[in-house]
C-alpha cells in the first residue's frame, strides 16, 4: 500500500513511501506455533534427556553438552555460558538478525503468511503524521542553523552571544545551535515558502496559534532538542535581552514526536561517553550540558525544561545505573537534587551528587577552570546520597536531638524507596556508622516505612486490608495437618514462593473476608499480590540473599501491576545471575517434587487446578519453616542462658501459638 506523504513541498516530485509492519496478530501466531526443539534442531543436535533435549552449545565451544532446551517452557539455556531466551531470541542470535528478521525466518519454517503491507490506515496516517513533524522540525533546525551563521542579525547577535560564552565554533555546530531573527514572520515565510503546511507549524510550536500567525522564537538564540537516534525533537529558545518580561526560555510543547518526560537534554551525544565512563552526569541546563562537553566531561545530560521524571530516569537506566547529579549549591538546587536522589533510587539506580560552591554552576565552573581543574573537582566532591544528605541536615541539626532524629528520618525514608533488599542493608550499615545510632533502630524505622509504602500503593490500588477467618476449633479437629516430621530448612521453601510467583503471578483466586459488618465475602486477586502481601505484612524475609533479591524485584513490578512478561522479565534480565537462576527455578516444576515431598515436606497438589491450596500451602510451608527456625534458635539460646528464662519461654511459647495458628488456616483451605 502508498501513500502520497502530506508535507512534502508542491513543487517537489512526488515521493512514495511503503510501509510495511508485521501485524500484532501474526506475531503471536509466530510465538505461539513455533516449537523452540523444532527451531533449534534445525541447528544443533538435540537429544532427549528426561523432560528436556541436550545438545552441543552454538554459542561457545564445549566438548560436553550442557545446552538444554525446554519445550515446556519454551525457552533455551546454555549452562556453559549462560546464554538463554526463547525460540526467536535463538534465531537473532544465532543468525544475527533483527527482531523482524526472525520473525519472518520462524514464520517462513511453519508456512506462516507475513501481511507485511495491511497496516492499517490510522497506522500509515500516524507514521507519516510523525515523519511530517520530523521533517518540519529539521527544516527549522537548518533554518536557525543557517541564520546564526550566514544572516547578519544572526552573526552580529546570536554567534556573538555564544562567542562571548565561551563556546567554540565546533562545539556551536556540534550541537546544532541557531538563532531566530527578530522578525514577526521571517521563519513562517520561509517555512511556507518552502512548501511546509502551517499546520505542523503550530502543531510544533513553532508559530503561534491564535489569530494571528507569527513566529514563536524571534530575537532568540535556538538550542535543538536530540531523541536518542539524533532526530531533531524540539527546541528551547533563550531570550537575549535581560530586561524582558518574556520568559528566559520558551520551550517547544509536547507533540507527537517529543515526550518531554521521556528525554533528557544532550542523550544523543552523551550516550557512548556514559556507557564508556559506566556513569552518567546529570546537570539542570542546556548550557550545563554544552560546557561540560566543550571542556572535555561528554557523558552528561539535563532534564531541562521539566524536572527529573521516571522516565528520563529510565532513559538513562538503558546505559549505565550510576547517575551523578551536579547541581548549583543554593537552595533550590539542594532541594532539587533531594527530590532528584530518592526518584533515582526509586528507580534501583546509584546515586552520588556534587554541589557546586553557591553562585556557581557546571557551566560557569567548566569556563572558569581547566579541565583537569573541573575533573579534579568533581572527583573531590562527589558524595554518596547519604553522606550528601547528612552533611546538608546536620549541618542545621548540630547538637540538636530533635533535629538529629529528624535527619535520621530523612535519610532513612530515601534508603526505603531502594528496591534492592541487600543494598538497603549496606546503606543501614552506612547511615548507622555515619550518624552513630544501632541498625537495629534504622530497621525498625525502615521496616515501618516500607510497610507503610506497600500499603499505600495497595490502598491507592484498591486493595483492602486481608485477613484469614480461621476455622472454629472443634471442626478442624481431625482435618489437621501433621507437621511434626518435616524437615525444616527455609531455602527450599524459598524456591517455591518464587517459583509460584514467577509462574502464576497474574492468576486470578478468591479468598474468604469477614466484612466490617461481619458477613463473609469473597474476595478477588491475585496469586501475586496476595503472596507479596502475605510476607511483606508478616515481615518474612528470605534466608538466600539472591533469593530476596528477586522477591524484592517481583514485588515491586507487583505492586506497579506489572505482571505483563513478569516471567520473561527475568528470564531476559540484566543481572545475569538471576536470570541463570529463574530460568532454572521456572524449569524446575516437577522433576524433584516427589523427593522434594520426603525430605522438605512440601505438598504438590496440581497446582494449576488448585491454585487457591498451592498458593497457601506453599506459604504456609514457607512460615512454617521459618519459625521452626526462630524456635529453634530460641531453644539454643535457652539451653546456654544462665538468666532467667521466662521470657525466653514466652518467646517459644508465643512462636509454637503461631505455628499451630497457621496450621489451622492451611487446613481450612486444603481440606474444605
Ligand atoms: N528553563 C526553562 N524555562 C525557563 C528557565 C529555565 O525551560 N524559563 C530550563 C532550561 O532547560 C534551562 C534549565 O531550565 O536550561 C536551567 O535553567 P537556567 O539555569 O536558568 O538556564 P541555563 O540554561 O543554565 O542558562 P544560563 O546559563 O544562560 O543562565
Ligand atoms: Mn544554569
Amino acid at each position: 500500500m502508498a501513500r502520497k506523504t502530506p508535507y512534502l513541498p508542491a513543487d517537489r516530485p512526488e515521493i512514495t513511501i511503503f510501509v510495511r509492519v508485521i501485524s500484532k496478530e501474526t506475531i503471536e501466531v509466530i510465538r505461539d506455533t513455533a516449537r523452540v526443539e523444532e527451531v533449534i534442531g534445525d541447528y544443533v543436535l538435540l537429544k532427549r534427556r528426561g523432560v528436556n533435549l541436550l545438545g552441543l552449545c552454538p554459542f561457545h565451544n564445549e566438548k560436553t553438552p550442557s545446552f538444554t532446551v525446554s519445550p515446556a517452557k519454551g525457552i533455551y539455556k546454555c549452562f556453559g555460558c549462560g546464554a538463554s531466551g526463547d525460540s526467536i531470541k535463538f534465531v537473532m542470535e544465532h543468525e544475527h538478525f533483527t527482531y523482524p528478521e526472525a520473525l519472518k525466518y520462524v514464520a517462513k519454517k511453519y508456512n506462516i503468511q507475513i501481511e507485511e503491507t495491511e497496516a492499517t490506515p490510522e497506522y500509515l496516517e500516524e507514521q507519516s503524521t510523525r515523519e511530517a513533524l520530523f521533517a518540519v522540525n529539521q527544516f527549522a533546525e537548518n533554518h536557525f542553523i543557517q541564520n546564526l551563521w550566514e544572516h547578519e542579525m544572526g552573526k552580529a547577535v546570536g554567534l556573538s552571544y555564544f562567542h562571548e560564552r565561551g563556546f567554540d565554533d565546533a562545539t556551536i555546530k556540534k550541537f546544532k545551535l541557531g538563532f531566530a531573527i527578530e522578525e514577526w514572520d521571517f521563519f513562517l515565510k520561509s517555512a511556507t515558502e518552502a512548501g511546509y503546511k502551517t499546520e505542523y507549524l503550530k502543531t510544533l510550536g513553532l508559530v503561534t496559534s491564535g489569530e494571528r500567525t507569527v513566529d514563536m522564537y524571534r530575537g532568540r538564540v535556538i538550542f535543538p532538542i536530540h531523541n536518542l537516534s539524533g532526530r531533531v525533537v524540539g527546541f528551547g529558545a533563550r531570550i537575549l535581552k535581560t530586561n524582558e518580561k518574556s520568559p528566559k526560555y520558551i520551550n517547544s510543547p509536547e507533540s507527537e514526536i517529543y515526550n518531554k518526560s521521556k528525554i533528557v537534554y544532550g542523550i544523543f551525544y552523551a550516550k557512548t561517553a556514559i556507557v564508556k565512563n559506566n556513569k552518567c552526569y546529570l546537570v539542570e541546563g542546556y548550557t550545563d550540558v554544552i560546557s561540560l562537553h566543550q571542556a572535555g566531561v561528554e557523558n552528561v545530560v539535563a532534564s531541562s525544561g521539566t524536572s527529573l521524571t521516571t522516565g528520563q530516569i529510565e532513559l538513562i537506566k538503558r546505559y549505565t545505573p550510576n547517575i551523578t547529579i551536579l547541581y548549583d549549591g543554593d537552595a533550590a538546587g539542594i532541594k532539587a537534587s533531594f527530590r532528584g536522589i530518592d526518584m533515582i533510587l526509586e528507580n534501583g539506580m546509584n546515586v552520588k551528587v556534587v554541589l557546586f560552591p553557591d553562585g556557581e554552576d557546571p557551566d560557569s565552573y567548566a569556563k572558569n577552570h581547566s579541565q583537569e581543574e573541573l575533573e579534579q573537582f568533581i572527583k573531590e566532591n562527589e558524595n554518596d546520597f547519604i553522606k550528601f544528605k547528612a552533611g546538608i541536615l546536620m549541618k542545621d541539626a548540630s547538637n540538636d536531638p530533635i533535629l538529629k532524629a529528624g535527619a535520621i528520618k530523612d535519610i532513612v525514608n530515601s534508603i526505603a524507596l531502594v528496591p534492592d533488599g541487600i543494598l538497603r542493608t549496606l546503606y543501614v550499615q552506612q547511615c548507622s556508622e555515619l550518624m552513630q545510632v544501632p541498625e537495629n533502630t534504622l530497621n525498625n524505622e525502615l521496616n515501618k516505612i516500607r510497610r507503610e509504602i506497600t500499603r499505600n500503593k495497595m490502598r491507592k490500588d484498591g486493595w483492602q486490608e486481608q485477613e484469614l477467618i480461621p476455622m472454629p476449633e472443634h471442626e478442624m479437629h481431625e482435618k489437621q495437618l501433621d507437621v511434626q516430621e518435616i524437615v525444616f530448612t527455609t531455602e527450599p521453601h524459598e524456591k517455591e514462593v518464587l517459583r509460584l510467583l514467577l509462574n502464576y503471578a497474574d492468576r486470578t483466586i478468591q479468598f474468604e473476608q469477614l466484612s466490617d459488618e461481619g458477613a463473609v465475602e469473597m474476595i478477588d486477586t491475585t496469586v501475586g499480590y496476595y503472596m507479596v502481601q502475605d510476607i511483606m505484612s508478616d515481615e518474612i524475609s528470605f534466608n538466600h540473599p539472591l533469593h530476596q533479591l528477586i522477591f524484592d524485584e517481583v514485588a515491586e513490578l507487583i505492586n506497579q501491576h506489572k505482571y505483563e512478561g513478569l516471567t520473561q522479565y527475568f528470564i531476559h534480565h540484566s543481572d545475569p545471575e538471576i536470570s541463570k537462576y529463574v530460568i532454572d527455578l521456572v524449569t524446575l516444576k516437577y522433576e524433584t517434587s516427589e523427593n522434594w515431598l520426603n525430605k522438605h515436606g512440601i505438598v504438590v497438589v496440581t497446582e494449576e487446578s488448585q491454585m487457591m491450596k498451592t498458593v497457601f500451602n506453599v506459604l504456609y510451608n514457607f512460615k512454617a519453616a521459618k519459625l521452626e527456625q526462630i524456635i529453634t534458635d530460641l531453644r539454643k539460646r535457652l539451653q546456654n542462658t544462665e538468666d532467667d528464662s521466662t521470657e525466653l519461654l514466652t518467646d517459644i511459647n508465643d512462636k509454637q501459638m503461631i505455628k499451630k495458628s497457621l496450621s489451622n488456616q492451611l487446613s481450612v483451605v486444603i481440606w474444605k
